[in-house]
């Protein structure tokens, strides 16, 4: 009895050997990056077995590295899916962000700036753009499918001119401020932009819903500090820290700030 299970284990153990050697013939080094773009390049010609099985572990691995790591640098996307992602971006999102995604004061912000792209991680922008931002101007885009939406995510990225700070930025401690002072400073400084309570353009203001869980559930504090210190250049969103800055803030009332905005102050408003 045990020696037909031993057998068949070892049959399976060795046709699941010969899989995944077929996998590695394709490209000779086992980093899944190499697979996902020889893969992702090959999708629109016919697919072989072999190009089969590397598929299929390019699709295992998106969730598995999404649950792991809150963001996914390096990428999983494949680069060249930009090109597909410039004509989905026309059709879907052009309208609000613009054609040259720069984005328009109180309309939409801009996709392509570059301190964004810079800290934005991947599973932030496709998760935005899958869930959208609930009580704000972005609607959710889940209906058109994980790859299309890694196709709009490809042809953002594409736009990053700034070296990715994204690991640094994501390793950040979180802030131990005090919300009761930096609910102060939010409405001193900040408040006319992004509305009582960062409720967003709903308030009549240029800032987005910075205070509200469409954004706070998918941003870490360090992307909030890294915005807030040094702004976002040809957008409205200034920096405040520096002898230039609009108002000089120490890093304590910066930390206020988020930890008032963890409070979600946008939703009550809402
Ligand atoms: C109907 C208008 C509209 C459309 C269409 C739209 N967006 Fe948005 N988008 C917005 C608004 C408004 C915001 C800011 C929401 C807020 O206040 O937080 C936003 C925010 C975003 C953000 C967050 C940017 C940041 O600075 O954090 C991303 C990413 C984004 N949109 C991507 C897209 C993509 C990609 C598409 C197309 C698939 C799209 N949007 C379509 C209105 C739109
Ligand atoms: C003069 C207007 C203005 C003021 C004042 C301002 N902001 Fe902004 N902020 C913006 C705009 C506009 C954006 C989005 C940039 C764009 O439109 O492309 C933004 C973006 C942000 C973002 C990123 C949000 C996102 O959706 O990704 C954060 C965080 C933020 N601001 C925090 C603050 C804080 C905190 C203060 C006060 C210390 C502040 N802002 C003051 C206009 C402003």
């Amino acid at each position: 009895m045990s020696k037909v299970i031993l057998v068949a284990s070892v049959i399976l153990f060795v046709s699941g050997c010969s899989q995944s050697d077929n996998a590695a013939d394709k490209k000779s080094t086992a980093a899944t990056k190499t697979s996902t773009t020889v893969t992702s390049s090959q999708n629109s010609s016919s697919a072989s077995p072999s190009q089969k099985v590397v598929k299929k572990k390019t699709i295992e691995k998106q969730p598995e590295s999404k649950k792991t790591t809150p963001a996914n640098d390096p990428p999983y996307i494949d680069p060249n899916l930009a090109f597909e992602g410039e004509i989905l971006y026309q059709q879907n999102c052009g309208f609000c962000h613009q054609a040259d995604a720069i984005g328009k004061p109180g309309v939409a912000p801009s996709l392509t700036n570059k301190e964004f792209l810079a800290i934005a991680p991947v599973n932030f922008l496709f998760d935005t753009i899958y869930d959208g931002r609930p009580g704000t101007g972005m609607p959710p885009f889940k209906h058109l499918g994980k790859k299309k939406i890694e196709a709009i995510v490809a042809f953002l990225r594409d736009h990053a001119t700034l070296p990715s700070r994204i690991e640094e930025v994501l390793a950040q401690d979180n802030s131990h401020g005090d919300p009761r002072r930096g609910k102060g400073i939010f409405n001193d400084i900040c408040s006319t932009c992004h509305g009582p309570g960062g409720n967003g353009y709903v308030a009549g203001g240029t800032g987005t819903a910075v205070g509200t869980n469409g954004f706070l559930s998918k941003v870490s504090d360090g992307f909030i500090r890294v915005t807030i210190k040094e702004g976002r250049s040809f957008t409205r969103m200034l920096s405040f820290q520096g002898p230039a800055a609009l108002a000089d803030l120490t890093n304590k009332e910066i930390d206020d700030i988020i930890a008032y905005l963890r409070t979600a102050p946008g939703e009550a408003k809402k």
